[in-house]
């Protein structure tokens, strides 16, 4: 197998605290972290259930789970890889948090009432999907997004649309897909997170991190769930 680069080889050989690998696509993030988890594994004495592997989407997280056979052999099955949102949907469920998933035409369907029910019929589902989910990502609770665009009229239908989604879906026991992450992090806050180490195989070419929570709830899997190395790979 040819070479890491000099950034790859950085990234891989980064012994403590998360190593976020941020690059464009093809680039060799897959790659990298394959290399990482052996060379944590082989060289660093790090046992393989120590590491957590999580990624945006289920191909890729199938992709690393057979990329890493190469690499760890008959070991590669006691590393923890997965989708962050799978991750924290086992979290909250180990820890018996009883809920169902709200995802999909559901949750058009589930927003669209809530808006007929404040009476709201300027604003399209996608602005607000998106506002929504863009404030969870940033942990910015419906008193705080308020706050935050007191003033502005659009913006405060949003917050009240906001405030009566996330009423409604608590009563019902449901949570979509950002509450996941919002609510592993909610779960592990009270407990004392070390410090985040990002690491950017380029500058030039990285991208912003997805989420704020998702950084937040990755940190907190370190040291609350013990996991000696959290590798994310953004695709
Ligand atoms: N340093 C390197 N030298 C030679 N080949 C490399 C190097 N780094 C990566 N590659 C090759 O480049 C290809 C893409 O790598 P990889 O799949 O790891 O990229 P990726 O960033 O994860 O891609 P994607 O964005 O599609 O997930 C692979 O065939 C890999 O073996
Ligand atoms: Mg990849």
């Amino acid at each position: 197998m040819s070479e890491l680069n000099p950034k790859q080889r950085e990234a891989a050989q980064f012994k403590d605290g998360i190593a976020a690998v941020i690059a464009v696509p093809g680039s060799g993030k897959t790659r990298t972290m394959m290399e990482r988890i052996g060379i944590l594994v082989n060289e660093y004495g790090i046992p393989p259930e120590h590491i957590l592997g999580l990624t945006f989407t289920r191909n890729a997280a199938e992709e690393m789970r057979s990329r890493l056979v190469p690499v760890l052999g008959n070991l590669s099955s006691r590393v923890r890889l997965s989708t962050i949102h799978s991750f924290c949907l086992h979290l909250l469920k180990s820890e018996g948090r009883v809920f169902e998933i709200l995802s999909g035409k559901e949750q058009l369907i589930f927003i669209k009432n809530v808006m007929k029910r404040l009476r709201i019929k300027d604003l399209t589902l996608g602005t607000i999907l998106r506002e929504i989910s863009l404030a969870k990502n940033n942990i910015i609770d419906p008193t705080e997004f308020k706050d935050l665009f007191y003033g502005d009229k659009t913006m405060m239908q949003v917050a009240n649309i906001y405030e009566s989604y996330e009423e409604a879906k608590s009563n019902k026991l449901l949570l979509d897909f950002d509450d996941l992450l919002l609510e592993a992090y909610y779960l592990l806050r009270d407990n004392d997170a070390g410090p985040i180490s990002s690491h950017a195989m380029s500058k030039k070419h990285s991208c912003r991190p997805k989420s704020h929570s998702m950084f937040k709830t990755v940190r907190l899997f370190m040291t609350v769930g013990r996991y000696a190395a959290c590798l994310i790979i953004c695709v």
